[in-house]
């Protein structure tokens, strides 16, 4: 099979058949086909798209590239979460615990941070002791006591996926519809679950910067879902500012612990409860209630007390060093410099993107693979979209672990880049609503 041939066909907009997109996963897998061509016909795919039919056999082709998980030990029907990347997002550490009281069970395989994103690895890693590397034999044992597993993606994974990942991270080619929708479905399907809900989410801060971009890839991921036999389930969760109070690994797990203690930020505990209520649906396990009453359970649940002592559970049954008072952290954050209003008015927007590049330049995250985190760096928000604020109210503030010396300069330096990101109203900005849409 001629791979130029195959290039060529999708620059002019053909459709390619099943055997060449299994040719092309295979050679991507087993390293036949040179990352140049790889990388021109991920090109021409941004450029003219794939059917339906070409993304769902990418998509099972990428799952089959390496080992599937196997779930058969699971009593239940067992049920997985993605959140398509954003600042701030600490839903997992949150879902999960709440999931296990209504005995539902999650084995999440989950990532590092991204980009601007943050990842859900890095932050269970902030905990003392907290093992992310649970080898799979480990996992019965696991649910058996807890419900829950929570571990990184193994490098058998959809090997195919972490190719085209790095390829298209320096080829331009991450925004994609069939290739955002074939790598996290790939993933999904490998990892074994039977029910899903893919929280995408849309705005300054996230891949799919409008409701409509956010609501192809959902109807893309839902379609790939059904084909595959997974209940799938999308919530579109606004990303048009940081999710809650912090971003940042210690600060949003001490953020995790004050919304399990009851002190939670109402967007966080809004966007948790609404992807639980839907995994309790798919798992059939809302005993006859209706949504409203399945969702005031969740936040009763979230906020008294019942899913702290799962999510002390989780972590201690994976090693992390954890009382009912809280974690212990590798580092702890230091607030060195907090950022007042320059003037009174209403928030009226924050580039959460760019938010996000910035807790990484703290610290918080990886400029290049080998970078080590600052797990005490990170942001904390004193004001959200739709806030008055007075001139000198604080704003944000930056930290930096405790035990880490920061130069002034750059402190000042990223000040002023935070400044850039924030847009100021002088009559009032109506609150963001953190649920866009659910679709099934
Ligand atoms: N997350 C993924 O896993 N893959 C993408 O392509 C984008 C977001």
């Amino acid at each position: 099979m001629s791979f130029v041939n195959m290039i060529e066909k999708k620059r002019y907009n053909g459709e390619l058949t099943d055997e060449e997109i299994r040719f092309f996963v295979k050679g991507v897998t087993d390293g036949s086909i040179p990352d140049y061509q790889i990388s021109a016909l991920l090109m021409a795919i941004v450029l003219n798209g794939m059917n339906d039919r070409e993304m769902t056999t990418l998509t099972l082709a990428m799952a089959d590239s390496g080992e599937r998980q196997d779930l058969s030990f699971c009593d239940d029907m067992p049920v997985d979460k993605h959140s398509t990347g954003g600042v701030g997002d600490k839903v997992t550490p949150l879902l999960l615990p709440l999931l296990a009281t209504y005995g539902i069970t999650s084995v999440k395989l989950s990532g590092r941070g991204l980009g601007f994103t943050g990842g859900t690895i890095d932050k269970f890693e902030s905990i003392k002791g907290f093992n992310t590397s649970v080898p799979a034999d480990d996992f019965p044992r696991l649910i058996r006591e807890t419900g829950m597993v929570l571990s990184a993606q193994t490098p058998d994974l959809a090997p195919a996926d972490k190719v085209l990942y790095s390829l298209r991270d320096v080829t331009g080619t991450v925004d994609s519809i069939p290739l955002i929708a074939s790598s996290i479905m790939s993933k999904k399907i490998a990892g074994g679950a039977k029910a899903l809900v893919l929280d995408v989410t849309c705005g300054s801060g996230a891949f799919m910067k409008t409701v409509d971009r956010a609501e192809e890839l959902a109807r893309a991921m839902i379609s790939i879902g059904k084909l595959a036999g997974i209940k799938t389930v999308v919530v579109i969760s606004d990303m048009d500012q940081p999710l809650g109070r912090t971003c940042g690994n210690t600060l949003e797990m001490q953020e995790v612990m004050e919304t399990l203690t009851g002190k939670g930020a109402p967007d966080v505990i809004k966007v948790v409860c609404t992807i639980a209520r839907e995994l309790i649906k798919l798992a059939g396990k809302d005993n006859g209630m209706d949504d409203n009453e399945i969702y005031d359970d969740c936040v009763k649940r979230l906020t008294s007390g019942e899913a702290l002592a799962s999510f002390i559970k989780l972590v201690s049954s994976q090693g992390g060093e954890i009382t009912m008072a809280g974690p212990s952290y590798v580092e702890l954050p230091h607030e060195a410099l907090r950022i007042s209003a320059p003037s009174d008015g209403y928030v009226k927007s924050i580039r959460t993107d760019a938010i996000g590049s910035l807790s990484v330049l703290l610290g918080a995250g990886r400029a290049t693979k080998t970078d080590t985190i600052d797990y005490g760096a990170g942001i904390c928000f004193y004001a959200k979209v739709g806030d008055h604020v007075k001139r000198g109210d604080v704003l944000c503030s930056l930290c930096h672990g405790v035990s880490r010396e920061v130069p002034e300069e750059l402190l000042f330096d990223v000040m002023e880049k935070v400044y850039e990101c924030y847009e100021f109203s002088d009559t009032p900005v109506e609150e963001r609503d953190p649920i866009i849409k659910v679709l099934d």
